[in-house]
């Protein structure tokens, strides 16, 4: 810890740039402490527990508000005082609305549901999304979008060491996105891409959702990695590709070897996992 200031000071005496308090804690609040870690760790297990429950669960004829009861119950009963933002389940068209928090939609056979929620705990919060098809399998254009996600995700996970600027598992996200968008017709343009992929793909989380930034990648750095494909009723693409949300939200720590851990791995994300978990049974179904 006291390395952490001495580095914030020293660093700052270089550049003869005023120091404030902002800028100690921003050092001190970008690479966790094995305490710290631990608690996101908790908050984390919490969540995948809810998101699973949630797959487990869902069905046509439920609406987004009780996929949300069925998540925070889970957070609730494992002891998380709070949600650790307002939780977002978006089917539908709704799945394409980035900050949805309205979750009123009754869902219905062939939806996509993006259920982005997590757990508080003693203060840290996690920050997971899955989407998941509400009648347990994706359509062949759902899967095809999913993947693409999917295949971006793992990418940005290639490019999860120590370091690496934390930009760049976004510049990796966004050029599987924009090869596999140009490859399935559905931009004419690279610049396009960002139509269908308009945010950055990792944050740092912590005491805030949304953290400082890690920087240079280095052990006890805690980010996101959610790449995601939005496209909209109503965009400049084939009208078979409308209302497909997709984003895939995991938490990342950097680990003492350079490599890292996917901390949310206890969800699943591959289509085949998601398929076979939505036939599983639960207390809600
Ligand atoms: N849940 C907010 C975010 O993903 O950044
Ligand atoms: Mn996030
Ligand atoms: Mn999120």
């Amino acid at each position: 810890m006291a390395q952490l200031v001495d580095s914030a000071i020293s660093t700052h005496h270089k550049t003869n740039a005023v120091l404030t308090l902002g800028n100690i804690l921003h050092n001190l609040r970008a690479i966790k402490q094995p305490e710290e870690i631990n608690l996101i760790e908790k908050a984390v297990v919490m969540s995948t527990e809810g998101h699973n429950a949630v797959i487990r669960s869902i069905k046509p004829g439920m609406t987004e508000y009780q996929a949300q009861a069925i998540m925070e119950y889970y957070f609730k009963k494992n002891g998380s005082e709070y949600p650790g933002y307002p939780s977002i389940n978006g089917s539908a068209e709704n799945s394409c609305v980035l900050h949805y928090e309205t979750n009123q939609r009754l869902m219905k056979d062939g939806d996509l549901l993006l259920s982005d929620c997590a757990a508080e705990y003693h203060g840290y919060s996690a920050d997971v999304t899955r989407t998941i098809p509400v009648n347990g399998k994706f359509s062949p254009e759902q899967k095809l979008i999913y993947e693409l996600v999917l295949e971006a995700q793992d990418s940005a996970f290639v490019q999860c060491k120590t370091g690496n600027n934390s930009r760049e598992p976004h510049n990796a996200a966004l050029r599987v996105i924009t090869r596999g968008l140009l490859k399935l017709g559905i931009i004419k343009t690279e610049a396009e891409a960002r139509t269908y992929f308009p945010h950055g793909t990792s944050h740092g989380l912590g005491l805030d959702v949304h953290d400082p930034n890690p920087g240079i990648l280095q052990a006890g750095a805690v980010f996101t990695v959610e790449p995601g494909i939005y496209i909209a009723p109503g965009s400049k693409c084939e009208q078979k590709w409308w209302n497909i949300g997709v984003r895939i939200e995991d938490d990342i720590l950097i680990t003492a070897d350079g490599g890292y851990r996917n901390l949310s791995a206890g969800s699943p994300r591959t289509v085949a996992e998601i398929e076979k978990m939505t036939k599983q049974k639960n207390i809600f179904k």
